[in-house]
């Protein structure tokens, strides 16, 4: 009787269970329709808004390690993944434009009346060796930035990604090496021409006369003209800017937070395209721009027609220098 009894009742337990598994409504019904599926992360937005950095736990000394999120961070991310690769192709290509549809309008600027034949000295070696350098230094930095910015959506498709992964990895050593040389070039460039590169009178002459490049007019200039004096402070003041938030983002968190850090990268970005688009005018000038323009750079010296031409009051302080030195030399040799 009992063994019947408690096989009954397990039969009836099994039954109510199978009841209650056939009643029980499907998995995803148990979800209540009436959610926001976007309900966490709205929450964590005003969270994020309220508390402005949301932080974990850890073990590492490193505690800003801990931050999980924080608004600047997205703000910065956009920036950089968006407004400077917009602000950039569009300053950058909009100089190119603008050069090449210069030159097609204007050609060359040619030395008039031909070359005279006789040349004068326009920068001695050390000048020029400091040139080149800092120019050579410059160009490499400013291909190897550029891939930072441009190289994921421009060379990697063209590439593949172990031999962009290669380029952008020696281009990143390029790019840290070579900021030391560049950065010494600068300080020699500012030391070395400053003279030359003080605003005066003659600049404002000459810019309102449009340096000459339209037309035929030649506004007398000194050793550097008014357009120059631009190109050199640019340099002098891009290059300074690009220096010490280069070094801020080299050896990162020396003096800075993650607030400055990012300030860092967004000047050096800003001010990389503005440099990169003043330097594309500069190589313009001082290659297809300006007949004989290359020469001072290259040999050192340039055709005397040409010194008339663009810079006669150098011109007239080298004869004046030049008379000054042979009427003291045969001042000498009468005394001897
Ligand atoms: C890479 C191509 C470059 C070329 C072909 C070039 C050419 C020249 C030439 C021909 C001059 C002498 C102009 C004259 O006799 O009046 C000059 C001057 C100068 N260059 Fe360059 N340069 C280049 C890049 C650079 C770069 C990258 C920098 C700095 C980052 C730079 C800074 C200067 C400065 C400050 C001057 C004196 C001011 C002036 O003439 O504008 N150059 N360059």
């Amino acid at each position: 009787m009992t063994s019947i009894l408690a096989r009954a009742r397990l039969v009836i337990g099994a039954l109510m269970l199978l009841f209650v598994i056939a009643m029980a409504p499907p998995v995803s019904a148990q979800q209540p329709t009436s959610v926001n599926p976007t309900a966490s992360s709205v929450n964590e937005d005003k969270l994020l808004e309220q508390m402005k950095i949301i932080s974990g736990r850890g073990t590492i000394p490193d505690a800003k390690s801990y931050n999980i999120e924080q608004p600047e961070g997205r703000n910065w991310e956009q920036f950089r993944r968006v407004n400077l690769p917009w602000f950039g192709a569009i300053i950058i290509l909009g100089v190119l434009a603008v050069l090449v549809i210069f030159y097609l309008a204007r050609g060359m600027v040619k030395i008039e009346g031909g070359r005279s034949g006789r040349t004068v000295i326009r920068f001695n070696e050390f000048e020029r060796a400091v040139h080149w350098m800092t120019a050579s230094c410059f160009v490499i930095l400013a291909i190897s930035g550029l891939n930072i910015t441009f190289g994921r959506a421009l060379l990697l498709p063209l590439l593949g990604l172990d031999a962009f992964s290669a380029v952008s990895q020696w281009g990143k050593y390029a790019h840290n090496y070579l900021s030391f040389p560049f950065t010494i070039g600068t300080v020699l460039i500012f030391l070395m021409w400053i003279g030359g590169n003080i605003p005066s009178k003659v600049d404002t002459e000459w810019l309102k006369r449009g340096g000459g490049m339209i037309g035929n007019d030649h506004p007398p200039a000194g050793h550097f003209n008014a357009g120059q004096k631009v190109i050199y402070w640019i340099v002098i003041i891009g290059g300074t800017a690009m220096a010490i938030t280069g070094y801020l983002l080299m050896f990162p968190f020396y003096g800075t937070g993650i607030a400055g850090m990012q300030l860092a990268q967004i000047v050096h970005g800003l001010v990389a395209v503005l440099f990169v688009a003043a330097m594309l005018g500069h190589i313009y000038i001082g290659t297809i721009g300006m007949e004989g323009a290359f020469e001072g750079m290259g040999t050192g010296t340039v055709d005397v027609n040409w010194a008339k031409q663009h810079h006669s009051l150098w011109l007239e302080e080298q004869k004046a220098q030049a008379s000054e030195g042979m009427s003291r030399s045969a001042a000498a040799t009468a005394a001897e």
